[in-house]
């Protein structure tokens, strides 16, 4: 039989073990989800070793890698497929409306709703299924592929990135397959060749030492709130561009071609702001939607806390203020460099009224890779043949920081191979994955090898 066949053949079941997989709520970011962390690293290695895999669950500080192999072959080459089988929080549960539980995946309108049906677990699942139709009907697999699956993904990937120091030697790969991006329409499957870098870290303000009484002390004291919204109000100028001294230093301005490629993508303004329900588009002043999104850094507040978030009204001059701040940034700057450079800039211009402190957090670096690579040409064939469309490859905004550290680590190149839609709502309520880009993505992976297979000689 061939893989295909029976892939038509077992669908159902298979579908229904990604449910079992979903239903796992592998929050990564909140500690109460730790025990269901580990349920999930042993799930999938359960469910690796089922499909002919064989495993190995490694402990970390943080959440347990898994790492899972075909059958080892001395006179084949090695390829990775990495995944994350963490996922974002859920809330907020209200928006939630396709299903109840964002736990409790529930098949609609040819889609799979459910929190981490299309990032990562149902994109990560496609390769697993492929390799399992492989396998079970004997077919050749011109490769040993090692699956890497990490459960901090959507924290920073800080234990995998010590991981792969340590395991550089046993893990190195022609390259690394990597389906956790998107596509621009189910009509365009695409290749990624860049990816944006992202850092992050919280600012914390403090004025008086405790919450005052507003009457009795407003008008006297800074308000911490009112310094923090000041200086973070100056960080972008009338144009939309980051204020940060040195800020685009490195960036590299897009090439006319490069440009007008981003012009065929089937991406339409109008209809852009109608998905979001917004009253009007926004950004950087002399570039295209696709270009803001894509290829420009941003410095973006993710979270605003300051006084009373209670019901009803509480007149005091608040103690503290903070902002939960990332940046996102495009090749050729450096995480650690922009981290350094925004961070002492707001500490300049914080006022002599308040007292500062600046925790930072995660930092990836950006990623690009030629897009001409041969490589690159087999992805996008594997793609045009299981899609039956024409592919392209693009730039994406999002970050999959271990993917740069695949390269200076392991001498991989990443081949980034999004089946995500843009309506798919990662991240947000209703989450989504697409059971035609499934069916896709395992055709994708089953034809990927294949098309691979004469590079390796
Ligand atoms: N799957 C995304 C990354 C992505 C999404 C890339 C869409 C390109 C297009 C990934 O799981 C993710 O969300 N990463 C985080 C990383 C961060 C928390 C360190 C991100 O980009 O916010
Ligand atoms: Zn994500």
């Amino acid at each position: 039989m061939k893989p295909l066949e029976y892939f038509k053949k077992n669908r159902e079941r298979m579908l229904e073990e990604l449910m079992e997989f979903l239903r796992i709520p592998s929050v990564s970011a909140q500690p109460e989800h730790k025990e269901d962390m580990q349920r999930c690293a042993k799930w999938l290695s359960n469910h690796c070793k089922a499909i002919g895999l064989n495993v190995e669950i490694h402990q970390t500080k943080g959440h347990p890698i898994v790492l899972a192999r075909t059958p080892h072959s001395a006179s084949k080459r090695s390829y990775m497929v990495y995944g994350h089988y963490d996922v974002q929080p859920v809330e907020p549960l209200e928006g939630w409306t396709k299903t109840k539980n964002p736990f409790e995946p529930v098949v609609k309108e040819g889609n799979i709703y459910g929190r981490g049906t299309s990032d990562d677990k149902g994109q990560l699942f496609t390769h697993l299924k492929a390799i399992e139709c492989i396998l079970k009907t004997g077919s050749e697999l011109p490769f040993n592929v090692v699956f890497l699956m990490e459960g901090e993904e959507e924290i920073g990937s800080g234990s995998l990135s010590q991981f792969l120091e340590e395991h550089a030697a046993d893990l190195r790969s022609e390259a690394v397959v990597i389906s956790d991006t998107g596509m621009p329409a189910i009509t365009c499957p695409a290749v990624t060749y860049a990816l944006r870098g992202v850092l992050a870290f919280e600012v914390f303000l403090t004025g008086p030492d405790r919450d005052l009484h507003s009457g009795i002390h407003g008008g006297g004291v800074q308000n911490p709130a009112h310094a923090l919204c000041s200086m973070i109000s100056s960080l972008h100028d009338s144009q939309g561009r980051v204020t940060v001294p040195g800020f685009y230093d490195e960036v590299e301005p897009l090439s006319p071609y490069e440009r007008e490629q981003f012009k065929k993508l089937p991406h339409n303004d109008e209809s852009y702001k109608e998905s979001l329900k917004l009253k009007k588009l926004f950004g950087e002043e002399g570039y295209t939607t696709v270009e803001r999104r894509s290829c420009r850094p941003t410095l973006e507040i993710n979270g605003l806390t300051c006084g009373y978030q209670g019901t009803g009204s509480k007149t005091i001059v608040p103690s503290v203020a903070s902002a939960k701040i990332t940046c996102r940034i495009v090749p050729h700057q450096k995480a650690d460099v922009i981290m350094d450079r925004v961070c002492k800039h707001i500490e300049n211009i914080c006022p002599p009224t308040v007292s500062i402190r600046i925790v930072r957090g995660h930092a990836g670096d950006p990623y690009i890779v030629e897009p001409d690579s041969p490589k690159v040409q087999a992805a996008l064939r594997a793609l045009g043949r299981a899609f039956e469309q024409e592919p392209t490859i693009m730039r994406e905004g999002g970050s999959i920081p271990i993917t740069m550290e695949f390269k200076r680590k392991l001498g991989a190149e990443a081949l980034l191979i999004g089946l995500s839609l843009p309506d798919d709502n990662a991240h947000s309520p209703n989450e989504k994955f697409s059971l035609e880009c499934f069916d896709n993505g395992v055709a994708t992976s089953v034809y990927l090898w294949e098309e691979l297979s004469p590079l390796s000689s």
